[in-house]
């Protein structure tokens, strides 16, 4: 094999270059130097929606999307969700290594010391209709953070970094709780910090007037697993979006809000709850194969289908239906999975699937699962938002260490007017001014 260097030959002018191959990458950098005149700006790429470009290095999460392999640091998604909890999967985002008990402990306190939320934003959140959607009071409750912690604005101290990492990780279920609350009435429940991190969520989202919440253990272990594969996916809509605001050095609350502002979309993250509301239009089985239809012939999408990166079964997917099974234990079958599974079945056998390579991503089953717990489909998004803040900080922070990035700012481009010069407003074509 011959030497990492990619020969180009510039056709209209014959000269010739040679750019070096890094990881499998060129610098579009290294474009510049390819001009046709001394004042010619040099050659860009074009990649719109990035679907062939690098923006970053990244040690956080590897995902090979013809083999359906996801790794947070080099651990399987299958073995982290099988033997560890959220929180510990959260350190290992946050610091490239498991925890030792040791460690672990020291992180479990250091969130439970921030689940708390400061009253006035308990007032800020009273300020939302009652069926406002809790995306928008959860995207809007995270930036308003950032005026009662205007000290997270110190970016560049890793210490203070920490802080503000722990407070958000430890304050997104307080929030959603609250959210949740809000929307029926009921008083919010303040954490209990005797519980772990998934049971206290559903400590402060479902204790009415007992003494004390006693999460089922099932359901509990259920939502730290879905929670464990929600956690990181590399560069997402949402991750870049965190990368790119951050990148102004904008605090981490605005950050985490403009990124889960882009979860939001139906495309990302809010394909979970769209997935039930397909599956509540479609009605029953008997309706799969006509709705499988009307997709293929261009109306709409099969929502929790597809994947820019997956191009076989989404691993994370595979692992949520195991775990559906487990929560169905507890509550019952949720009907509209038979729905799901014949969606599924038909629509792998589909030429017009087939041929896209469009399998059920995260999305498809995690919202049969939340339904049957309990959350309403308003909700559900909200609970992809929960654990994905630890990815968003583990790669904003990797973002600010890395000596090669820098603010983010991409070029262009131009397809519009010339230059033109502005004629006065009774001159202009079609004018009425001093008609009458
Ligand atoms: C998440 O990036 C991540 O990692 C995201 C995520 C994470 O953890 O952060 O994994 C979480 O967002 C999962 C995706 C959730 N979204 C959905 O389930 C919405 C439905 N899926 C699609 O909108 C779509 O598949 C995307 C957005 C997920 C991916 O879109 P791409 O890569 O831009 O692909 P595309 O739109 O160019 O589609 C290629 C072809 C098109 O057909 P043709 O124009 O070639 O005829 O496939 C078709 C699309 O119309 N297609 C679908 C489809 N998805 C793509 N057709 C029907 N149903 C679908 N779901």
């Amino acid at each position: 094999m011959g030497q990492n260097m990619l020969s180009l030959t510039d056709q209209r002018t014959g000269l010739q270059f040679e750019v070096p191959i890094t990881d499998g990458t060129i610098r579009a950098a290294d474009l510049k130097q390819i001009k046709t005149s001394p004042d010619d700006f040099g050659m860009m790429t074009y990649d719109p929606a990035f679907l062939n470009t690098a923006s970053c290095r990244s040690a956080i999460t590897f995902i090979d999307g013809d083999k359906g392999i996801l790794r947070y640091r080099g651990y399987p998604i299958e073995e982290l969700a099988e033997n560890c909890s959220f929180l510990e999967v959260a350190y290992l985002i946050l610091n490239g290594e498991l925890p030792t008990d040791e460690e672990l402990n020291d992180w479990i306190a250091l969130v439970k010391r921030h689940t708390m939320l400061h009253e006035t934003t308990k007032k800020f959140l009273e300020g939302f209709r009652y069926d406002a959607h809790p995306m928008g009071m959860l995207i809007s409750t995270i930036a308003a953070l950032s005026t009662v912690y205007p000290e997270a604005r110190d970016i560049q101290d890793p210490e203070n970094r920490k802080k503000q990492i722990a407070r958000l990780i430890a304050k997104m279920p307080t929030i959603t709780a609250y959210c949740y609350r809000h929307h029926f009435g009921l008083p919010y429940i303040y954490p209990d910090n005797d519980l772990s991190f998934t049971e206290n969520f559903m400590n402060m989202m479902w204790k009415l007037l007992e003494p004390k919440y006693v999460a089922n253990p099932i359901l509990a272990r259920a939502l730290d697993i879905l929670f464990i594969l929600h956690a990181d996916h590399e560069q997402n809509c949402s991750t870049n979006t965190m990368r790119a605001v951050g990148s102004s050095q904008a605090d981490p609350y605005v950050s985490v809000a403009a990124a889960a502002a882009a979860l939001s979309g139906p495309l990302h993250g809010g394909a979970n709850e769209e997935v039930l509301h397909m599956l509540d239009e479609i009605g029953s089985k008997e309706n799969v194969a006509a709705y499988v239809k009307k997709v293929k012939d261009g109306h709409g999408k099969l929502m929790g289908f597809g994947h820019r990166v997956y191009k076989n079964y989404d691993p994370r997917a595979r692992i949520i239906k195991w775990t559906a099974d487990q929560v169905f234990t507890v509550t019952g079958l949720n009907p509209k999975l038979e729905i799901a599974k014949e969606l599924e079945r038909i629509a792998l056998e589909d030429e017009y699937f087939i041929k896209r390579k469009l399998y059920p991503n995260v999305d498809f089953y995690s919202g049969i699962i939340y339904e049957a717990m309990g959350f309403r489909p308003d909700l559900f998004t909200v609970l992809f938002a929960i654990p994905r803040v630890v990815g968003w900080l583990a790669q904003w922070q990797e973002m600010l260490t890395d000596p090669e990035q820098k603010i983010a700012r991409p070029r262009q481009i131009y397809t519009g007017s010339g230059e033109r010069h502005v004629v006065p407003i009774d001159k202009r074509h079609g004018s009425t001014v001093g008609a009458d």
